[in-house]
């Protein structure tokens, strides 16, 4: 390739000290289950009903232990039937004439939780979590109805979270369905603090394009907010009246640098019934995640061809640069309460 400028960086961040969806919970059933967050492989078992994650690496000759197979309450390796506890203790060597337990023969443990249908890992092994993982909004309001999806996008952690969060690449990638070409000029408030960055847009019209049409086929303005909260969540609310509120939230799970899974979970209630509503939306929700992934894949492919990262962002990329400051901090330990950070963007949208 002829000399061209590239940074020989990569926008990415490794927040180990938090919780991440590992899988939906009725994946986790009788037999044990590989997953990998952060290259890291995991196995994941239920001993007395609870998740259990351990390092997915067998104590003795480092056989994936998700080859193996749950014995009683017990995860046992399908090489030589070692048998580990659901805090990675070794209680069993078959062959063995004296005791299995043994420091050396524990494997890593993650602290989990089943919370609303999904297993949350914490991602720093052999330590017991400060905070709780994040609650999903309204799952308990039965006011609300609730759409689940999930898939894998081929980009790093910080261009999904930015992809989901960014509003002007809709009106070209998702043109016709979700923005139109028509654009208006609106104010964006953007605020960061401690664990999260958030864009709120003031006096936006309703969008254009098909979802627009079904959602407020009246027209007027939406309360709009574009959110991102430490350490992978995503979240796109919308507000039309008094009647009609949407949810859109997003919990993604970094497998490896440029792998990450999404774990959507939509929570609504409007004044069309439910079940059209999730009819109608669902196949075009699912259409306009396509475009994003093949867009993603395109993303990170040149990224990686280039060998680095060569991004100019201007004003209207309103929440990337304050993501990858989040992530970063977070990634260092740091907790900066006194980092605020709140302006008004003017953008075309
Ligand atoms: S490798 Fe697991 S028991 Fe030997
Ligand atoms: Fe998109």
């Amino acid at each position: 390739m002829v000399p061209i400028p590239t940074k020989r960086r990569f926008s990415l961040a490794r927040v180990l000290d938090h919780w991440y969806i590992a899988c939906a919970a009725h994946e986790l059933g009788a037999r044990p289950l590989a997953r990998t967050i952060f290259d890291t492989p995991l196995v994941l078992f239920r001993s007395e009903g609870a998740p259990v994650a351990l390092l997915d690496r067998c104590a003795h000759r480092n056989v994936p232990l998700s080859l193996g197979f749950v014995e009683g309450e017990r995860l046992v390796c399908g090489y030589h039937g070692w048998a580990f506890d659901h805090d990675g203790a070794c209680r069993d060597v078959p062959a063995l004439c004296g005791a299995a337990e043994g420091k050396a023969r524990r494997v890593p443990r993650f602290a989990t939780r089943e919370q609303h249908g999904f297993v949350w890992v914490y991602m720093r092994p052999d330590v017991e979590p400060e905070r709780e993982p994040y609650a999903f909004p309204h799952l308990d309001d039965a006011r609300y109805s609730t759409v689940r999806h999930g898939m894998d996008f081929p980009g790093s952690l910080h261009a999904t979270l930015e992809n989901i969060l960014d509003v002007p690449h809709t009106a070209y990638l998702h043109r016709g369905l979700f923005r139109g070409v028509k654009k208006n000029e609106i104010t964006a408030v953007v605020r960061r603090t401690a664990d999260r960055a958030e864009a709120e847009y003031l006096g936006e019209p309703r969008p254009t394009g098909v979802m627009g049409s079904i959602l407020a086929p009246g027209g007027g303005t939406v309360t709009h907010f574009d959110r991102f909260i430490l350490p992978s969540i995503a979240q796109v609310e919308y507000g039309l009246g008094a009647k009609n509120h949407l949810v859109i939230t997003s919990a993604l799970t970094p497998i490896s640098d440029f792998e990450t899974r999404l774990f959507a979970v939509a929570t609504f209630r409007t004044v069309i019934p439910a079940p059209l509503l999730k009819a109608v939306l669902l196949p075009i929700g699912k259409k306009v995640l396509e475009q994003d992934r093949r867009m993603l894949q395109a993303q990170t492919d040149a990224v990686q061809r280039f060998g680095g990262e060569q991004y100019v962002n201007t004003d209207v990329d309103l929440l990337g640069p304050h993501i990858l400051r989040l992530l970063r901090q977070a990634e260092r330990g740091e907790s900066p309460q006194e980092d605020l950070h709140e302006e008004q963007v003017r953008l075309r949208a």
